[in-house]
């Protein structure tokens, strides 16, 4: 009996011991200078790595490869639409498995910051919303709306609780120190009025509400009330303070290079700038930079958004789309954070000292008897280098540039001094040959059928798709009298079609009459082109695409894509006939979508035609699939694509995404500069396609017998479709 209540106080005492432990070791606060961990003030570098954006597989390296590169926390976002497909149905396995890719965060000894949203913004479809969020009763998203915030409520405390439940929070003594609610928010908060704001502080205090016993921020929120973190967003935060005096200053998205959409260039930021931008932002007392993104990935599948946001998502980041190290952008960065490593005691418990060295010359000095010393001298003059004398010592600063002296003596690190080698990326050839070739032609001579809803007039896209498939047929007839015929005095009619985007094209009597496409700027477009019609019955098909919903914008759900006229033919005896409210069919989807012809062993009624000649047709509207065995080793692997048009491809059933060739115009200007020195910007790769290259990600194909499967629109040469290897050498 004795010895029992004995053991039963011992555990007793465990229980409490381990509380009080608890209480005092797991814990995440702030103060003005920084977040507190377990009581102590820390400097954090943090990177974005989307799990989504890469396998499972890949995951383990690149966490590895952030720690090695000076990171300590990784930032991701949750992908709503990925976990919630239809109401109340989850998915957190493979790919989606948030929970693994956090736990092996904690495995590798870096910390979590955990960005909720619901919204999220990140060129992701729909920014992160289920499309059938849409169509929940009397909904309007992101504002004082009360089926919005249930159905928010619901999915942020679902996450919160699956956190919790594997004890992921630091205050469980997980990795997670820190949570986002909502996504720069402040926008809309300013053109919502009373609502935006209503809406703005309901979210923080939901947030706050659900006790995780980390801090929450809101990024790009300067109302975020107490006691969340207003954070900054941007390519420079140098300018930026939280809103109460009492809150660390924190650079939730330092963007280290930026998105491409097909149409546009491909943008890169130079390293010099962006470590400028970090150690300015130090030097001014920030104490958390999260690089957006460290490892930016692929979109896989339909999950881009914008419209037009690419496959690639490789953001000119630190760790490329395909996983490799991209230098000298990755060890300048861990360079810097080393230096600031050095002079984190100094840095936490000093404000510093500022001293004019001269008209752009300026030293920051963080002094204090248990910190020690460190000194950033800065030189903002973007042309000229610049000497200066601090501490009686003479020191050369470069133009547009930020030394570290972690004793206020020695420099052990310039912004602008790169000693490191540039990673000469290649995309060799391998020997891999795709083979027996089969195609399968989307016959649409009869789109009609029981799946198809026709009525007078032209119907929105999304709101017939529901996003299930990009594509949807919009079908009508013309009855043309033999006297009009098809050729009046030499000229063809022509056919005008306005359409809200995102691309389309125009099929006249099954033969591809042409095609248009809108752009990021401006995604409604017209086409305009002559049509062969002939005496009789002619048969208009009209094929809408959308290429990823749109993420971003004040109720970007309410906007239309697809054909709504209107649709006019120009040049009949007639003059012109207004087809617009003329009766419309409509059909969603492809016939090989519907009988799944990217998937292996699919048994479908399908006719495959063995095609030796597979190049030489160079169809619209057809499916191509292959045979191909996995070049040896682990280099990472990608399809050349450029010999295609526009379409989808899979492998092995999996959905590598949209490819599309169509070239980068725009302002191709090389790089912009800051004054006439410093390049912060460059954008290159006018007049080429934007994306030639599709990553295969090496989990996805086995040693032999890959199914290559894919969709093209317009036409193309398949038979120069090339399987490519990633591979570094240094210069
Ligand atoms: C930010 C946004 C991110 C991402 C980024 C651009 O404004 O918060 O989600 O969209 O822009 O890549």
């Amino acid at each position: 009996m004795e010895a029992n209540s004995s053991s039963k106080w011992s555990s007793l005492c465990i229980i409490l011991l381990s509380l009080y432990l608890q209480v005092i070791q797991c814990s995440v606060t702030y103060d003005k200078k920084a977040l507190v961990i377990n009581g102590q003030r820390r400097i954090l570098f943090s990177g974005s790595i989307h799990y989504p954006r890469s396998t499972p597989e890949m995951w383990e390296e690149l966490i590895q490869k952030a720690k090695d590169g000076g990171l300590d926390a990784i930032d991701t976002y949750v992908f709503w639409n990925l976990h919630e497909p239809s109401p109340g149905n989850y998915n957190f396995e493979g790919r989606y498995d948030l929970v693994q890719f956090i736990k092996l965060v904690q495995r590798a000894g870096l910390y979590v910051h955990l960005r909720i949203g619901p919204y999220i913004c990140a060129e992701w479809n729909f920014g992160g919303f289920p499309v059938w969020l849409k169509y929940v009763p009397g909904i309007s998203f992101r504002t004082d709306n009360q089926p919005f915030k249930t159905a928010m409520q619901k999915f942020t405390q679902k996450i919160v609780q699956m956190m919790k439940d594997e004890k992921l929070y630091e205050s469980q003594g997980g990795p997670i120190i820190l949570s986002q609610i909502e996504n720069e928010y402040e926008p809309e908060d300013k053109l919502f009025g009373d609502a935006g704001h209503a809406y703005m502080n309901w979210a923080a205090n939901m947030a706050m509400s659900t006790d995780t016993g980390v801090p929450w921020v809101m990024c790009k929120e300067s109302d975020a009330p107490d006691p969340v973190i207003n954070t900054c967003n941007g390519f420079y935060c140098d300018y930026f303070s939280p809103n109460k005096p009492y809150k660390p200053t924190m650079w939730t998205e330092a963007w280290t290079g930026w998105f491409t959409d097909f149409g546009g260039p491909v943008h890169q930021r130079p390293v010099e700038d962006l470590a400028f931008a970090v150690a300015r932002f130090i030097q001014k007392g920030g104490s958390f930079v999260n690089y957006y993104m460290y490892h930016g990935g692929t979109n896989f599948g339909r999950t881009a958004g914008g419209p037009f946001i690419t496959t690639s998502y490789d953001y000119d980041a630190p760790i490329d789309e395909y996983g490799l190290i991209r230098q000298p952008k990755y060890g300048h960065l861990k360079d810097l954070h080393n230096a600031i490593r050095q002079s984190e005691r100094a840095l936490l418990n000093s404000d510093p000292t500022v001293t004019s060295l001269g008209n752009y010359e300026h030293a920051y000095v963080f002094s204090s008897a248990s910190g020690g010393c460190a000194a950033f001298l800065s030189n903002y003059n973007v042309k000229h280098a610049a000497r200066v004398t601090f501490n009686n010592m003479q020191y050369n600063l470069p133009p547009w540039s930020i030394s570290i002296l972690p004793d206020c003596k020695n420099v052990v690190f310039n912004t602008a001094q790169v000693g490191i080698q540039t990673s000469q990326v290649q995309m060799l050839p391998t020997d891999t040959k795709m083979l027996s070739w089969e195609t399968f032609s989307e016959d649409i001579s009869s789109v009609d059928n029981d799946k198809t809803i026709t009525v007078a007039g032209l119907l929105e896209q999304l709101n017939i798709t529901r996003d299930t498939s990009d594509y949807l047929w919009y079908t009508t007839s013309v009855d043309i009298s033999s006297a009009e015929s098809f050729l009046r005095g030499g000229q063809l009619p022509s056919l005008t079609v306005q359409s809200a985007g995102h691309a389309m094209h125009v099929f006249i009597n099954g033969q591809l009459s042409g095609s248009a496409h809108g752009t990021r700027e401006s995604k409604r477009f017209t086409f305009k082109g002559d049509v062969k019609l002939q005496a009789g019955r002619n048969r208009v098909s009209l094929l809408s695409i959308a290429v990823g919903l749109p993420n971003n914008g004040p109720h970007f759900e309410t906007w239309n894509t697809g054909v709504l006229g209107p649709v006019v033919l120009h040049g009949l005896d007639e003059g012109q006939r207004d087809l617009t409210w003329q009766k419309w069919s409509h059909k969603v989807g492809l016939k090989g979508e519907e009988m799944n012809l990217a998937t292996p062993n699919s048994i479908s009624p399908v006719k495959w035609i063995q095609d030796s000649f597979v190049g030489e047709k160079q169809q619209p509207l057809t499916w191509y699939k292959a045979y191909f065995d996995a070049p040896k080793g682990d280099d990472p692997l990608a399809l050349d694509m450029s010999s295609m048009g526009k379409g989808q491809v899979w492998i092995n059933g999996l959905s590598i995404g949209r490819y599309w060739s169509v070239n980068a115009d725009g302002n191709c200007t090389g790089c912009s500069y800051l004054g006439t020195f410093r390049p912060v910007r460059c954008q290159f790769g006018c007049g080429q396609p934007t994306q030639k290259w599709y990553h295969i990600p090496r989990a996805w194909v086995k040693p032999t017998q890959n199914l290559l499967v894919l969709f093209e629109e317009i036409g193309g040469d398949a038979s120069k479709i090339y399987l490519v290897k990633r591979s570094l050498t240094s210069d």
